[in-house]
């Protein structure tokens, strides 16, 4: 199984720098997704990878090899395009059993391989139509078919599910994931969906502008985001702004947010008194209530939106910011729109930044 090592990847098109200085490790076996708004230089990467562009600078390295050079063909990988590519003048047949018949692997392995491939998209009852005659859902299927069917250990699947309609997409994120991992793959999946690299990724690139902005598990990414764009583009949070108004004691200190509201948040990172501070907090981490509580903000119900096993507040807060709350739909019948509540604050759920120079919109914004 391949490992991937991409080292100080840069590509630049005349002035747009379309990917800056990329660093990555793939460990074989992992099924790794890039994810990031688009135009941010995803499909750059694996296009450089898979040598369909080479680098302005910096080499890739597959298995410890360097393949800087040598041709798309010749680095042995399977590539699915968001696009469906299949041959619209071949059957499902034709074009799965297009590798193993162009790298000349025998009539026998040919048949096997095919068979097997399309047995495990369940497509083989449509051996014999054309692309034309099937669904957008089946045409990527045979396209992961015959993929599959080349052999390679290293899959790169660019947005693959992302012309598809939202059901097909949803089961046809496990299909491939649970393939992989049968087939003991690496897989690198391109993807603008947060919410599709969140259910199917072992490790998540976070890419933004060229850059990447963070790698980690799904998890950690959700719960520990290292930096506000993170925070922001995984998951959803509200952002509150602020500064340090004492020292800090236990790990604690008091922040104050616009128009004098005060939050006890903590302070791991021992920020000094006066410092500027951005708290960002999930929306299942807060939590309303009509009294007055501990670490608590007044806010005015501007919307209530109904999620299915949660309701989803919108409330604007005395200090001008606007948070998300949910809130388990069984337990809460009772807000409404245009009601005055407070809104609580847990210490310990929050997440803690330093205010950035360039201003949080900067900082949060997609380009
Ligand atoms: N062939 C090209 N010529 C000029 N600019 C390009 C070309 N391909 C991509 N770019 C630019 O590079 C940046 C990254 O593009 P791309 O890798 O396709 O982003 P993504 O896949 O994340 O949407 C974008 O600004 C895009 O306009
Ligand atoms: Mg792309």
């Amino acid at each position: 199984m391949p490992e991937i090592e991409m080292k100080g990847i840069t590509k630049r098109f005349g002035k747009v720098t379309a990917a800056a200085n990329i660093n990555l490790k793939i460990k074989e076996g992992e099924y790794v997704t890039i994810l990031g708004p688009s135009g941010c230089g995803k499909t750059t990467l694996v296009k450089i990878l898979s040598g369909i562009w080479e680098p302005t600078e910096g080499d890739c390295f597959i298995d410890g090899k360097k393949v800087t050079g040598i041709p798309t063909f010749e680095r042995d990988l399977g590539y699915i395009f968001q696009n469906i590519a299949l041959f619209p003048h071949m059957t499902v047949w034709q074009n799965t059993s297009y590798a193993p018949i162009v790298k000349d692997r025998g009539q026998d392995v040919m048949e096997k391989t095919t068979t097997e491939n399309l047995e495990l998209v369940n497509l083989l009852q449509r051996k014999g139509f054309k692309p034309f005659e099937l669904s957008g859902g089946e045409q990527q299927k045979a396209g992961i078919a015959r993929a599959l069917c080349s052999g390679s250990k290293l899959l790169i699947l660019d947005e693959p599910l992302s012309a598809l309609d939202a059901r097909v997409r949803l089961d046809l994120r496990y299909v491939i994931k649970n393939l992989v991992k049968s087939k003991g793959l690496t897989a690198i999946h391109v993807t603008h969906d947060q919410e599709e690299a969140m259910s199917i990724s072992d490790r998540i690139v976070l890419m933004r502008a060229g850059g990447i902005v963070e790698v980690d598990t799904p998890e950690n990414l959700y719960n520990r985001p290292k930096n506000l764009f993170t925070a922001n583009f995984i998951g959803e949070a509200s952002f509150i702004e602020g500064r340090i108004i004492d020292n800090n004691e236990d790990n604690c200190c008091t922040m104050r947010a616009r128009n004098g509201y005060k939050l006890k948040i903590r302070n791991d990172s021992c920020m000094m008194k006066g410092a500027g501070v951005v708290i960002a907090v999930r929306p299942e981490n807060l939590f309303i209530s009509r009294k007055e509580e501990d670490n608590s903000i007044p806010g005015e119900i501007q919307d209530k939106i109904f999620m299915g096993s949660f309701m989803r507040y919108r409330i604007m807060l005395a200090t001008d910011d606007l948070v998300q709350v949910e809130i388990a739909e069984a337990i809460d019948k009772t807000f409404n729109i245009g009601d005055n509540v407070n809104v609580i604050f847990k210490s310990e759920k929050l997440l803690v930044y330093p205010r950035p120079k360039e201003g949080l919109q900067e900082v949060l914004s997609l380009e």
